[in-house]
């Protein structure tokens, strides 16, 4: 027996399986999509919506398939085969029928055609014992059709322990999710302009921030949205906002120029004084910086490129026999000084390198080389280029960033929204900072804090058509490190775009949390649906969703189950109005002895 409480039994009955099959979004080879179709009493109409989850019977007691509603189609019996072959008169007088018996009520011939699909789940389920398992068992014909309650809502698809980030859609039940999971299986949030990418990511942001308190946010940001969509967050928190403009010279200066830099949502149009003010207030707090970013074309030496050069020099004709074997060593101790600090072909050298150099160079004297050999000229200009990194160096650049952000005082920043609206600026910076965070992760042998990048804009990031001229393949490269191996170091992406098919796809299967919403292009939700294995049909339902509405899809991440949710979520702009408002009322009192 199900648990009444959880499962609402129905008259709705199973009548159809439906198998469709497609090519695949690669067009390589095909995949099928199973569709149910039950027939529902016409009254069951108030309490179905797309996304509503039924638990179909199957053929093994006490074990159930759960599938997630995607249409339901009201239909009446006079409409059945009623089609253009019916002469036109009688056509209209079914139809003027249909239309007044359904009017008056009596629906005895109407029923509701409600269309489903498989969410990979069966439930096997005695009373209050409920147990998901992942799976297909055939569901029985004619099987009856339980509804999930709230209750079941909050037991089995929302974390009762989670943190809350909007309501279900049309059940009136919260969204929890284990956030701290979500974070560290990395997230995604895809769907076309002004769906809510950005408000949904500030949110995912305060949130992580206010849950998780080892964690530190990195926000590249390259449409200079974020320190207002986090304003209330850089003012309270500890927090670094860094900007590749010159210092504002006084908090005068900084209200009136980070004012007019900035994207005001148009919401928040009526609080701009505020934001003004708070503006200033930040500066006053001396959390902002300018980011020193190298001139274009300056790249640093990598040990990649290191071993290349040395070994070129071993190739080399022109090199004289007597120093191969000195240089046979470098390379030696090259990767032994690698192994031992945990350092890849892709990390940048660094002063601590300086006593390889050193220690080659004794061997080299002491094997008696000339000093005019060329191994030792090369020797001096590499600790030229070591010590040279360290003058050139300003006061706040990539390096004390990554610092910063890996410092696990309690008084050092947790939020860092770093602006970069030159977009080979940003790429740049998006490659140059993960991978300095990467080597200095490894270095320190520690996992704290947690370091969450969040990539709004992704395709600039990772675009499919990487180049190493606008530096997309240096911040391709990097991206792909952060999500394929940035777990085992406690570093983890949220990304965000608004089309897949620009998108180096090689990284999707990194992702464990989807946040969906409108995708118009077909291939964009078939590539998704293929990914999660559910239907088209439950895809294209985001065609439907409104801005902050959305469809989650997890991979063993944010939800107990990995069942498809559509939810409304919070509204960002909401914190905001809450903090402004206060701010506003704050001001008005200590203005207030002067009036
Ligand atoms: N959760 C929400 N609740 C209410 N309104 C929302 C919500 N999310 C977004 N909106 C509305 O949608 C608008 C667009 O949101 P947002 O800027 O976050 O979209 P976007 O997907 O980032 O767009 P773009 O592609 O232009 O970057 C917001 O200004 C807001 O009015
Ligand atoms: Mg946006």
């Amino acid at each position: 027996m199900l648990n009444r409480e959880l499962f609402k039994e129905t008259e709705a009955r199973l009548r159809e399986l439906r198998v469709v099959t497609r090519t695949s979004a690669d067009g390589r080879g095909t995949v099928s999509f199973r569709t149910f179709v039950v027939e529902a009493p016409f009254e069951l109409a108030g309490e179905l919506n797309v996304g509503k989850l039924m638990a179909l019977e199957t053929t093994k007691p006490n074990t159930y398939l759960i599938t997630e509603v995607i249409d339901f189609v009201p239909m009446h019996f006079g409409l059945v085969n009623l089609d253009g072959s019916v002469p036109r008169e009688l056509r209209k007088n079914v139809l003027e029928n249909v239309e007044r018996v359904i009017k008056e009520g009596s629906l005895d011939e109407a029923w509701l055609e409600v269309f489903a699909s498989h969410v990979g789940y069966i439930m096997e389920a005695e009373g209050d014992n409920v147990k998901f398992v992942k799976g297909y068992i055939p569901p029985l014909p004619a099987s009856r059709v339980y509804l999930f309650t709230p209750q079941a809502y909050s037991r089995f698809v929302s974390y009762s322990e989670g943190v809350r980030i909007g309501n279900v859609l049309n059940e009136n039940v919260e969204l929890r999710l284990n956030l701290a999971s979500a974070i560290k299986y990395h997230t995604g949030i895809f769907a076309y302009t002004g769906s809510g990418k950005s408000n949904l990511t500030s949110v995912i942001i305060r949130k992580a921030l206010e849950s998780i308190p080892s964690l530190k946010v990195v926000v590249l940001d390259v449409s200079m949205e974020y320190a207002v969509l986090l304003l209330d967050v850089l003012y309270r928190m500890n927090s670094r906002l860094a900007i590749t403009d010159k210092l504002p010279a006084n908090e005068a200066d900084a209200e009136r120029r980070l004012v007019r830099t900035h994207v005001i949502p148009e919401e928040l149009s009526v609080y701009r004084e505020e934001i003004k003010k708070v503006f200033g207030e930040i500066f006053k707090q001396g959390k902002i910086r300018k980011l020193y970013i190298p001139p274009q074309g300056v790249s640093y030496l990598t040990y990649g490129d290191l071993i290349a050069m040395v070994r070129q020099m071993i190739e080399d004709k022109y090199t004289s026999p007597s120093q191969k074997p000195i240089l046979q060593l470098m390379i030696q101790r090259i990767d032994e000084f690698m192994r031992d600090k945990k350092l890849d072909r892709d990390d940048v050298l660094d002063e601590t390198f300086k006593e390889v150099i050193n220690e080659v160079e004794l061997k080299a004297r002491e094997s008696g080389l000339r000093e005019t050999a060329t191994i030792f000229s090369f020797l001096s200009s590499l600790k030229a280029y070591l010590n040279s990194s360290d003058i050139i160096r300003e006061d706040y650049d990539i390096d004390a960033l990554a610092v910063e952000i890996l410092d696990s005082d309690e008084s050092s920043p947790r939020l860092f929204v770093v602006e970069v609206p030159n977009l080979e600026e940003a790429r740049l910076v998006a490659s140059s900072l993960i991978n300095n965070v990467f080597m200095r992760r490894k270095k320190l042998y520690s996992n704290k804090p947690q370091v969450l990048f969040v990539l709004d804009e992704a395709q600039e990031f990772i675009p499919i058509d990487a180049r190493q001229k606008d530096y997309s393949e240096a911040s391709s490269l990097a991206v792909e490190r952060l999500l394929r191996h940035g777990r085992k170091y406690f570093l983890n992406g949220l990304i965000s775009t608004q089309r897949l098919a620009y998108l180096n796809t090689n990284v999707l299967q990194q992702i464990h949390t989807y946040f969906l919403s409108t995708l118009p292009r077909p291939y964009d939700r078939q590539l998704i649906a293929e990914t999660f294995g559910v239907s088209d049909s439950l895809l294209e339902r985001t065609l439907d969703l409104e801005s902050g509405q959305w469809l989650l899809m997890t991979f063993k991440s944010a939800l107990p189950e990995d069942i498809p949710v559509f939810f409304k979520a919070e509204n960002n702009s909401d914190y905001l109005k809450n903090f402004l408002e206060g701010f506003r009322s704050s001001g008005k009192r200590a203005q207030s002895p002067n009036t």
